[in-house]
């Protein structure tokens, strides 16, 4: 079973740079730094540590006393399709004290969250021509 556990402090871990690189857009060192610092004061940081290796993490924050957001998610290449990525969400679930969660994904990783269980509320397209979607889910 991996472990799951906050991240507190800036923990300066080329493994957890090299997760958030995933979810980061145009990832060069100083956006990478600055995501990190961001999703730490912003909301919470976890990381997913399985055979003592970080293999994911998932940040959220939250936006009001209903509604929270799932920042970023990302599982390392390796351990990709093998179920991690649902386990960390369904984790970060109860962790999160709202009732709705919110999540704004591109192409990549829309499906993710739709096997998931989270519903597309919204779609857009930027001015690069990427399409943005939008999801929610609602605790029961
Ligand atoms: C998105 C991501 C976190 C999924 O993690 P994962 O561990 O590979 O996902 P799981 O193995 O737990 O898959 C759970 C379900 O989603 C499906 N799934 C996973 N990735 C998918 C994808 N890219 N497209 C379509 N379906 C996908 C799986 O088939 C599985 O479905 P099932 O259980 O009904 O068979 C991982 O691919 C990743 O790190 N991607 C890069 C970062 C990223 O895009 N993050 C999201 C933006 S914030």
């Amino acid at each position: 079973m991996p472990q799951i556990t906050q991240v507190k402090v800036d923990p300066n871990n080329e493994d957890l740079d090299f997760i958030v690189s995933s979810w980061t857009y145009n990832p060069t060192k100083e956006r990478i730094k600055e995501r990190i610092s961001r999703h730490l004061s912003e909301g919470k940081l976890f990381s997913m540590v399985y055979q003592n290796q970080l293999i994911g993490a998932v940040a959220y924050k939250e936006i009001d006393q209903n509604v929270s957001e799932i920042t970023g998610i990302g599982i390392s290449v390796k351990h990709r399709n093998q179920g991690f990525g649902r386990q960390l969400i369904n984790i970060i679930e109860q962790e999160i004290p709202t009732k709705e969660i919110l999540i704004e994904t591109d192409n990549n990783a829309v499906n993710f969250y739709e096997h998931c269980e989270y519903k597309i509320y919204n779609t857009k397209t930027l001015d690069n021509g990427i399409i943005r979607y939008q999801l929610i889910k609602k605790k029961i």
